[in-house]
């Protein structure tokens, strides 16, 4: 079988994915593998046609493809979503529709289900047969359980090409909407506030509903609002992921472009920041991706704690609920406090209206009082795998992590650290669980359960 490999990771061959289909290329030798570079060669794919046209005369003749890549900030890399923004401006889904599909990962598992279930839809989208997802960890090649568990995922993927498995979709296309946002002129400012307030966006166009989304926003403010065009930033790429940030976050852009510094003076010293952009494709733009990714400088270290954070949206955001996914894993991970959401989809000028002003008064009001709502899951599981990763095997490379994480008293949480918990397990656990001690204790577990609050609530005043 001719198999298509579209790379995701901006190294291209030095790619750790690319290992893992070197090895099935290794031991399938009856099917043919052909690995095209996108991540890494995204500006010609973009600004040679030939050469794009050449990727998508491959997929013309591929009996499957698989989608490989890196996790790179909760996603695909930025330049592959770029290429992926190419298939629909250049008119190419037609190439990738019925083809069989899978995807194929490597990452250290934080928020790898996001990517997957990005690429998931975006097969969808292509109206592809999109078979199943494999998601390694970075290691696991190394392994033979791993090696055994990638070998199957391959032999069964091609099953099902060979028996024509029907596959079932699982995202919806997604609406269209023609609404056309007509603010109100008038607009009551907030009062003035003494916090730094920040909206980034990426939208060119001032008349369109994003455009006006902000402009409202800001006006809200009173114009105390730094408003940035990150389209207008000079970014040169996303990140390459050569990893020269990990021992002091020097990354090898600095001096190159303006990213870090803006991002240093700008967004990390902001007490509120509101991100406007476009539902594109199935996240928003590649953009707004790349922004995210070059974050990376400061490698898994925390720099937005106790900030206020928004989003304005145009498109179906409420249609794609892993934007937010994304985003709530990204700022929770970050210790921002996430005030809310407002997108054009409500179809009504003047509820769109009291929507921003509203998340507006709220933004200021959360400042004001230092909220940060308590983390989720994504954000909690999320720092447990930094925290276990930077503190064992990443630690070497991630020194800087491991530095800050020390500082900022992430290790603490570990419960082998903590001299309580460690009488407890060591003295009282055995002793609860001699069976008779055990029964009784089952009878007042509920109520042993609450007896610790019980203080609390009572030294509580109004
Ligand atoms: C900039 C950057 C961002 C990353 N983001 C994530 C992430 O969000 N989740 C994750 O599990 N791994 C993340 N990783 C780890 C990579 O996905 C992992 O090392 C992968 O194996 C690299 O594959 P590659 O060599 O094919 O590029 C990131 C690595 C880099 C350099």
């Amino acid at each position: 079988m001719n198999i298509i490999i579209l790379n995701g990771s901006p190294k291209g061959n030095l790619s750790v994915t690319m290992q893992y289909v070197a090895y099935l290329s290794k031991i399938r030798p009856e099917h043919q593998f052909n690995i095209i570079h996108i991540a890494q060669r995204i500006k010609l794919l973009e600004n040679d046609q030939t050469e794009f046209n050449q990727v998508i005369e491959q997929i013309n003749h591929a009996d499957a493809i698989i989608w490989g890549f890196p996790l790179y900030v909760l996603m695909v890399h930025a330049h592959y979503k770029r290429f992926i923004e190419l298939i629909w401006e250049r008119n190419a889904q037609a190439s990738f529709a019925g083809k069989y599909t899978a995807s194929l990962s490597t990452s250290i598992h934080f928020f790898d289900h996001t990517a997957h279930n990005y690429i998931h839809a975006i097969c969808d989208d292509l109206q592809m047969n999109y078979v199943d997802y494999f998601s390694a960890d970075m290691n696991d090649l190394r392994t033979d359980s791993g090696r055994q568990e990638l070998t199957s995922f391959f032999d069964l993927f091609m099953n099902s090409i060979t028996d024509h498995t029907p596959t079932q979709p699982f995202y919806q296309p997604l609406p269209a909407s023609n609404f056309i946002y007509s603010p109100a002129p008038s607009i009551v400012p907030l009062p003035e506030t003494h916090k730094k307030i920040v909206i980034l966006h990426d939208e060119d166009d001032p008349a369109s509903n994003l455009g006006k989304m902000i402009a409202r926003c800001a006006d809200r403010f009173d114009g105390k609002a730094t408003v940035v065009n990150i389209n207008k930033l000079n970014i040169k790429a996303s990140c390459i992921g050569c990893l020269k940030c990990g021992g002091n976050n020097q990354c090898s852009y600095i001096g190159k472009d303006d990213y870090i510094e803006f991002y240093k003076n700008t967004v990390m010293t902001a007490d509120i920041l509101i991100y406007a952009g476009r539902v594109v494709d199935r996240f928003l733009s590649s953009r707004w991706k790349m922004f995210f990714d070059r974050i990376f400088f400061n490698t898994h270290t925390p720099v937005l704690i106790g900030k206020q954070i928004s989003f304005l949206i145009s498109g179906p955001f409420s249609q794609v609920p892993n934007i937010m996914e994304i985003l709530r894993g990204f700022f929770e991970f970050q210790g921002a406090n996430i005030v809310g959401v407002v997108s054009d989809e409500m179809d009504n000028s003047p509820a769109l209206d009291k929507a921003i002003d509203n998340l507006a008064l709220r933004l200021a009001a959360s400042a004001k009082a230092g909220y940060v709502r308590p983390h989720t899951f994504l954000g909690v599981g999320g720092m447990k795998i930094f925290r276990d990763d930077i503190y064992g095997r990443l630690r070497t490379v991630f020194d800087a992590d491991h530095r800050a994480f020390k500082k900022m008293g992430i290790y603490r949480s570990f419960p082998q650290n903590s001299l309580s918990i460690t009488l407890l397990n060591t003295f009282i656990a055995p002793i609860v669980n001699i069976p008779f001690v055990r029964r009784k204790f089952d009878q007042i577990i509920k109520e042993e359960m609450v007896n610790g609050y019980k203080s609390v609530i009572e030294k509580a005043s109004g």
